[in-house]
């Protein structure tokens, strides 16, 4: 009898001053996140004091990039097993001077009640279930956003209203300026949630970004 074992091969990719490593079984990082990396970053300027959340990191590298030259504590969530064990490679590979910690589970139960962020970068699977097979590369996990591809960003939108300080921002990615509208209509139908969306930045059909503020 044959028994037929997958190989997984680690791969290392550049993502800006960053060395990032993942394998199959993860999304692969895409280059033009670094500018969520870069307009979260941007962010902290004005921030208040107060750590940094990163929900649906994957094996961490928008985050990371995030905090390079920042020294406030970085909280990455993520479900993937896998995608933890890289981000935790990837932690010691950026060397950065902030205080990581990797939380592997769902992102609506890896938070405290009494937990608050500076900032929260968000990057959920935002794919329409029916379009997944567009991306054959990529895993289901890391890309399924349900019917409308808003089923994980509406969770991060609620934990975003949920934990974000006063004065506080996040950073959403999405996958383009329909999936933006509904945001924005989530938000009006949700005042509780204290947010609005100040800007967004489109990345011709590869993503949106939003920035959401308080
Ligand atoms: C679009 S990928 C983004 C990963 C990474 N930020 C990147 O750019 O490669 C979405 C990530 O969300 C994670 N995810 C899906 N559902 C989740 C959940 N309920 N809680 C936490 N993470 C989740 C997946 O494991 C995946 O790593």
């Amino acid at each position: 009898m044959t028994v037929e074992v997958e190989q997984v091969r680690t791969e290392v990719i550049e993502f800006g001053s960053l060395s990032v490593q993942f394998d199959s079984r993860v999304l692969r990082p895409r280059r033009w996140t670094t500018a969520q990396s870069a307009w979260a970053s941007a962010q902290l300027r004005t921030a208040p004091d107060g750590p940094v959340l990163e929900l649906c990191a994957g094996v961490g590298h928008i985050g990371l990039l995030a905090m390079a030259g920042h020294t406030r504590p970085l909280v990455l969530v993520d479900l993937s097993e896998t995608a933890c064990r890289h981000a935790a490679a990837n932690v010691e590979q950026a060397n950065v001077s902030c205080p990581v910690e990797i939380r592997c589970g769902r992102m609506d139960e890896e938070i405290a009640d009494d937990e608050r962020f500076a900032l929260i970068i968000a990057d959920p699977p935002w794919v329409r279930s029916d379009r997944t097979g567009d991306h054959q590369d990529d895993p289901l996990h890391a890309i399924d956003g349900g019917d409308d591809g808003l089923d994980l960003a509406r969770t991060c939108v609620q934990l975003i209203g949920r934990h974000l300080m006063d004065r506080g921002s996040a950073v959403l990615q999405v996958g383009d300026l329909e999936q933006v509208a509904a945001v924005s209509d989530h938000l009006a139908d949700h005042p509780d949630l204290r947010l609005r969306i100040a800007e967004h930045r489109t990345f011709g059909d590869r993503g949106v970004l939003v920035l959401l503020v308080r």
